[in-house]
Formats: C-alpha cells, sequence, structure tokens
C-alpha cells in the first residue's frame, strides 16, 4: 500500500492529536504518502484532503481536540454522498483509510468498504469508552479526570454550605464516565443508564445518611440516565429543602483539554498498529486494547454493541461511600 488518508470523525476526543501525529510519522516511516480529511466524512465529500508531512503535526501530541477538525455529516448516510467521497479517494490515489471516531463512523467505514472496496481501519476515539471489543477508548482517561477534579471541587463547596449536589456527567446512552468518575471522588450514589435508577432507594439512602449525621452528598448522573438528573434534582430539592439541592451539570469542558499521559500513549500506539495493518493487509477491523495488549477486532463483531458496565464496581459505590 503507498497511499493512505486519515480522518478523525464525530465527537473529538482528547488524544487524537497523538493518534493523527503516529498515523502521519508511522505512513512516513514506511514510505506511504499520508493524506489529511479535514471535517471527517462531510469533508471526504467535499474533497477536503491535503497531504502531510512530518512537520504537520509537530507540537500537536499535547493539544486537546483535533487538528484535522470533526464534523457529523448527514450525506454520508446516503449511497450518494459515500459515492462522492470514494471517488475523491480513489481520483487521489488512496488505498486505504484510518478512521478516528466512535461505533457510528465505524460503520460508515464498514460501507464505504463494502461499496467502493477501501480498506479501513478504526480507532476508536471517544471520551463516552462505549465501543465492545475494546477496554479503552481515546480520550476516556483524559475525560475522567476533568470530571474527577471538577467533582472535587464542587465537593469543596458543598462541605463548606452542607449541601447536596446532583452532579451531571457525558457519556451518551453509556454511564462509564459517571461510574469511573463517581468511584473517584468518593460519591454517595452513582446512577448510570446501564441500571434502573430507583429514587426510592436514593432516599432511603440519605435518609439513612442523615440519621448519621453525615451532611454533604454528591450524586454523580450520567447524561444518558433513563430518569435524569434534573427530575432528581427537583424530587430532592422538594423532599430536602433544608439541604439546598443543587445541580451542577458538567457539559462539553469534560471533552477539552490536554490529554492524560495515558491517552497519549494509548493513542500514539493505537495509530501505529493501525498503519501496521493496513500495510499487512488488514482492512474492516478497529484497533483495540484487551488485557494492555493490542488486538484488531472486525467492524461486524465488536463494536457495534456496547461494552457491559462493569456491575461489581456498581455495587461496590454502596459499600465505599458509608
Ligand atoms: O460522544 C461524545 C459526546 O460528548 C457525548 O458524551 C455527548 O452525549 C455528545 O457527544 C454531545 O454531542 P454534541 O457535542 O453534539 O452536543
Amino acid at each position: 500500500m503507498q497511499r493512505i488518508a486519515v480522518l478523525t470523525s464525530g465527537g473529538d476526543a482528547p488524544g487524537m492529536n497523538a493518534a493523527v501525529r503516529a498515523i502521519v510519522r508511522t505512513a512516513l516511516y514506511y514510505k506511504m504518502d499520508v493524506f489529511g480529511i479535514r471535517y471527517g466524512y462531510k469533508g471526504l465529500i467535499e474533497n477536503e484532503l491535503f497531504q502531510m508531512s512530518s512537520r504537520d503535526v509537530a507540537n500537536i501530541i499535547q493539544r486537546g481536540g483535533t487538528v484535522l477538525k470533526t464534523a457529523r455529516s448527514k450525506e454520508f448516510l446516503t449511497k450518494e454522498g459515500r459515492a462522492k467521497a470514494a471517488e475523491h479517494l480513489k481520483e487521489n490515489g488512496i488505498e486505504g483509510l484510518v478512521v478516528i471516531g466512535g461505533d457510528g463512523s465505524f460503520k460508515g467505514a464498514e460501507i464505504l468498504e463494502q461499496e467502493h472496496g477501501i480498506k479501513v481501519i478504526g480507532v476508536p476515539g471517544t471520551i463516552d469508552r462505549d465501543i465492545a471489543g475494546t477496554e479503552y477508548t481515546i480520550g476516556f482517561d483524559t475525560a475522567v479526570n476533568t470530571a474527577m477534579e471538577a467533582i472535587d471541587k464542587i465537593r469543596d463547596t458543598a462541605a463548606a454550605h452542607e449541601r447536596l449536589f446532583v452532579v451531571e456527567v457525558m457519556g451518551r446512552d453509556a454511564g462509564y464516565i459517571a461510574l469511573n468518575s463517581g468511584i473517584a471522588t468518593g460519591a454517595e450514589e452513582i446512577l448510570v443508564p446501564e441500571r434502573i435508577t430507583n429514587v426510592e432507594r436514593v432516599v432511603q439512602l440519605i435518609n439513612y445518611d442523615q440519621k448519621r449525621k453525615k451532611n454533604v452528598h454528591i450524586i454523580v448522573v450520567a447524561e444518558g440516565d433513563g430518569f435524569g438528573a434534573e427530575a432528581l434534582t427537583e424530587i430532592l430539592a422538594k423532599k430536602y429543602p433544608e439541604m439546598e439541592v443543587r445541580l451542577s451539570v458538567l457539559g462539553h469542558m469534560q471533552r477539552g483539554g490536554s490529554p492524560t499521559y495515558y491517552d497519549r500513549v494509548q493513542a500514539s500506539k493505537m495509530g501505529y498498529h493501525a498503519v501496521l495493518g493496513l500495510r499487512e493487509g488488514k482492512t474492516g477491523m478497529m484497533v483495540g486494547l484487551q488485557k494492555n495488549e493490542i488486538v484488531f477486532v472486525d467492524f461486524g463483531d465488536g463494536c457495534k454493541k456496547h461494552l457491559e458496565i462493569n456491575q461489581e464496581m456498581l455495587d461496590m459505590v454502596k459499600v465505599l461511600s458509608q
């Protein structure tokens, strides 16, 4: 394979730049041409391709966001949109494509391969960590650390006022950011979409805590939790007016910032292996991490369903927050 391209797609994630850097430099090391595609599939349809040199990825390993920019493309969901995308790859002589993104982006890559024979490798990049077949996705570690630092700060003010805080964290319909940031900050309760929220149980817990004179509460709620952080806040505010219940929605700050060492290293490994995979003729696969080893997982097998949440960790919250 002589010429490959790389794009970032869907929500950005800290560490995507480290992956882009690794892909560009690995390709150049093996004397391949490498093209960047701006704005994900949207940019591919609009022919936003440019040849990249080693200097184009200098000084980016430590930066959040993605230098290639990202977008969500409706047109790529259509046959006509994908035909335009494939045409631009072919007229530039590109044989292999690395897609850094989430499961939606991989579905697109899989169809592009089936319809137009382009070789594709996926690199999992999403703060949500909601892709099966890999224990790690780029950006998750940084996002959890960002949420953890924010919740630590909220706990300071919660303790000063003896308040109850409901903190909503990101994750789309997955609870990994909530579970991990909640455990890391000693949250009294963690609510995730993977377990049905029982408000009565939350109320019992607060009543029990009040009896024990525990008067600071942090409840971390994943944005995809069926009950919802806002509805829960309203109920608790009515029930416990003396606790001055507050809601804090952390939002997009969780997607930004300089990636942690872990995100930089894993993203570099995944980018490096994505290019090695293409060189070996692999296609229709995602680079994943299992038991700390790099693996290749068929899009069809691993990437479509979500990773199961660790129920034991959820159960542990009750024990550790006593
Ligand atoms: O997938 C990453 C993510 O940040 C989710 O956690 C969140 O639900 C979503 O993207 C937000 O998307 P947008 O930036 O389009 O509001």
